[in-house]
């Protein structure tokens, strides 16, 4: 029965390549109606308000907030300009407290202002920045927001593990704006990006054939460059560049392709989003850990795979995060020593057999493998909207900037999600993309947008 159980969810994980090539195009399809109006798609396609990536040239000191991920953090960016190059210092990343997930705004935004109130008192105490100096800040926003400006935009909703109803339709600029003043900081807001904007404009500082950026997190998203005339929802003047750069919000994406499982299904209803963020929960960081969790639920509840008794711990949802689920994946002793540590400490599952370890990480590699190869097709959708899926003559090069906690640290889902890119652009136009990891790509990118943006360039650089 065990067997069957395992059997039945690789079938309805399965990503042959015809369907992620279906899977793409969809994608691309989604692109244009989420481009032609809003609310037209399931992708929002956000403009960012962002028509010119860095250029190198960007100087002065910017700070940065980034929320969104599993951490949040605060950044201290002395830019050099043409020859200097970046200087940067980092707040120690701090996680956000869980109630203040699920809390009132005031609440949220006072305990990130408090964080970057102390930060800027400590630096400046080493840095001494000369009083009265106007301060500017690049914000990076993880979440949906329908900008309205480069350092405006109202809230949409919440994705990931954020539940905050009164922050919904605000804008959040002004909500941290509230915040910094009530904890007596001076700061300008410059640039208001989500963590894909920032990504790709950290990204683009350091390589110039950056023209996409996929964050694979918590969440997941992918931000790129398009042309302004193949916007038709954007009625401003066209920009000096003629690009405009998009946040698809993709982890929203969903299609009568996906290969969804009756876990997915309940994952989905029993979320904090039901509905929502479709594509997210089948590829992203905060569920894949709870996707095998719910397969080795119901292997215990149907088939006693953990013997007579259903461990009570994994009837615990999320107790399984994705990084353990990683290093059972990733086990190479012979023995599987750390699945049966990770069973015992989290799951007070003692004394598995070598099989029964085997099949934990079977699931394991069932659950990446469907998402990395599904992150990957969303991949190839962008490539195939911009044209870049086929070799060019001038032999033009794609760089695409990834972060992330599981692009970064799960080493078998970034192996399969680069591979199946290539698998799915051939071997001839392979060689033209490659992928970057931008580390702290988007608090860099965020101080970057804040310092093309300044208000204040001559004061402080
Ligand atoms: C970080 C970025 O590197 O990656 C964040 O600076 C982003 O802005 C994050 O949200 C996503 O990764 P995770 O794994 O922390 O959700
Ligand atoms: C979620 C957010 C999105 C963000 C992504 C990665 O999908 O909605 O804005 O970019 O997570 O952090």
């Amino acid at each position: 029965r065990a067997v069957a159980i395992v059997k039945e969810f690789e079938e309805k994980c399965g990503t042959p390549e015809a369907k992620l090539v279906q899977i793409a195009d969809a994608m691309t399809v989604e692109m244009h109606a989420g481009l032609a109006s809003e609310g037209g798609s399931k992708l929002k396609m956000l403009i960012s308000y962002v028509d010119n990536l860095p250029t190198g040239e960007e100087e002065g000191v910017f700070y940065a907030l980034d929320l969104g991920g599993t951490n949040f953090r605060v950044l201290r960016v002395q830019l050099g300009g043409k020859e200097g190059g970046i200087v940067h210092q980092e707040f120690a990343e701090a996680s956000i407290p869980p109630a203040l997930m699920c809390g009132t705004s005031d609440a949220l935004f006072d305990y990130i202002a408090e964080k970057l109130a102390n930060f800027v008192a400590e630096e400046e105490q080493i840095f001494h920045q000369p009083p009265g100096k106007q301060r500017e800040l690049g914000f990076t926003f993880s979440f949906p927001v329908m900008q309205t400006s480069i350092n405006s935009g109202t809230l949409m909703r919440w994705t990931k593990g954020f539940s905050i109803d009164d922050t919904v339709g605000q804008d959040v600029v002004v909500e941290l704006t509230k915040a910094l003043k009530r904890k007596g900081v001076e700061m300008r807001v410059a640039a208001l990006v989500n963590d894909t904007i920032g990504t790709l404009a950290g990204g683009r500082y350091t390589h110039n054939d950056v023209s996409i950026a996929v964050i694979l997190g918590t969440g997941t998203n992918a931000a790129y460059v398009e042309r302004a005339q193949a916007i038709p929802k954007w009625h401003g003047p066209l920009p000096k560049s003629g690009e405009m750069v998009i946040n698809m919000e993709w982890g929203n994406f969903r299609s009568s392709h996906l290969p969804i499982t009756d876990y997915d299904h309940a994952l989905d209803v029993e979320s904090l989003n039901p509905g929502e963020q479709i594509f997210e929960k089948l590829t992203s960081g905060m569920y894949l850990g709870e996707i095998v969790r719910r397969v080795l639920l119901r292997m215990a509840e149907e088939a006693f795979f953990f013997g007579d008794e259903v461990p009570p711990k994994l009837k615990i949802p999320f107790i399984l995060r994705t990084p353990e689920m990683s290093a059972m994946h990733q086990d190479t002793s012979s023995d599987l020593r750390v699945v049966d540590e990770k069973l015992k400490n989290i799951l007070e599952i003692s004394n598995t057999s070598l099989k029964k370890r085997r099949v934990v990480v079977e699931l394991c590699n069932i659950a990446a493998t469907r998402g990395a190869r599904l992150a990957a097709a969303g991949i190839f959708g962008v490539l195939k909207k911009t044209g870049r899926d086929i070799p060019k003559e001038g032999g033009e090069k794609t760089v695409i900037a990834m972060d992330g906690g599981l692009y970064e640290h799960y080493t078998e889902y970034r192996k399969c999600l680069e591979n199946t890119v290539g698998e799915l652009i051939g071997d001839e136009s392979s060689s033209a993309i490659t992928f970057e990891h931008s580390n702290d790509g988007s608090g860099i990118g965020a101080a970057l947008l804040a310092a093309s943006h300044s208000l204040y360039l001559d004061d402080t650089s």
